[in-house]
């Protein structure tokens, strides 16, 4: 009994062991597709630890106003939808301000013009929202997402 006691815990021991392995080496697999050890070149926004938390929590913000017009849209509650994008991801005076101030912190002008080209891609969807194209309003929610990932293309906390 203690044998096979001792036994089954070697044999766990050494499936872990084994499980691991394989994470280990899919995962050094799956880096090499990529291109191999890479550093991160994206430009950093030098700002301090409670801004990066702040601009954080916006982006988190952002992340389920997109998910509020996608339901809206799906319901086909397109006044809703385009109330959403005015109101949480549209241009506007207050949004400006953050995407310079953010901006200003990365020494880039790339970054102010990536903000503005996301948050007026919004103000599009909320147009062709109001007039009642869904589909149309679909293809600007679609290029909106594509906007938030150019900027995550280029810059880093
Ligand atoms: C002008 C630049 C810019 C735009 C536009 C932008 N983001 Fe970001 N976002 C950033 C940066 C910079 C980070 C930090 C990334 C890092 O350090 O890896 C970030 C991080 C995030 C995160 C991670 C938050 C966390 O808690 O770690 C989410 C989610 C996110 N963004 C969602 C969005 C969504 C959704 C949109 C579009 C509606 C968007 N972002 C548009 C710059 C941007």
């Amino acid at each position: 009994m203690k044998k096979f006691v001792l036994f089954t815990i070697t044999l766990i021991g050494f499936l872990t062991a084994a499980a691991f392995a394989l994470d280990h080496s899919q995962m050094h697999e799956m880096m090499m597709e990529q291109g191999g050890h890479k550093t991160d070149s994206r430009t950093e926004l030098k700002m301090p630890e409670p801004m990066k938390v702040m601009h954080k929590e916006i982006m988190r913000k952002h992340m389920d106003t997109v998910s509020e017009i996608t339901a809206a849209l799906a319901g086909n509650e397109l006044e809703r939808a385009a109330a959403i994008a005015t109101k949480d991801l549209g241009w506007s005076d207050m949004q400006e301000k953050m995407c310079a101030m953010f901006g200003d912190s990365a020494g880039d002008k790339d970054f102010f013009a990536l903000g503005k080209a996301m948050h007026t891609k919004a103000d599009a969807l909320a147009d062709a929202a109001v007039k009642g194209d869904r589909d149309k309003a679909l293809t600007y929610l679609s290029q909106l997402v594509k906007k938030c990932n150019a900027c995550h293309e280029r810059f880093r906390h």
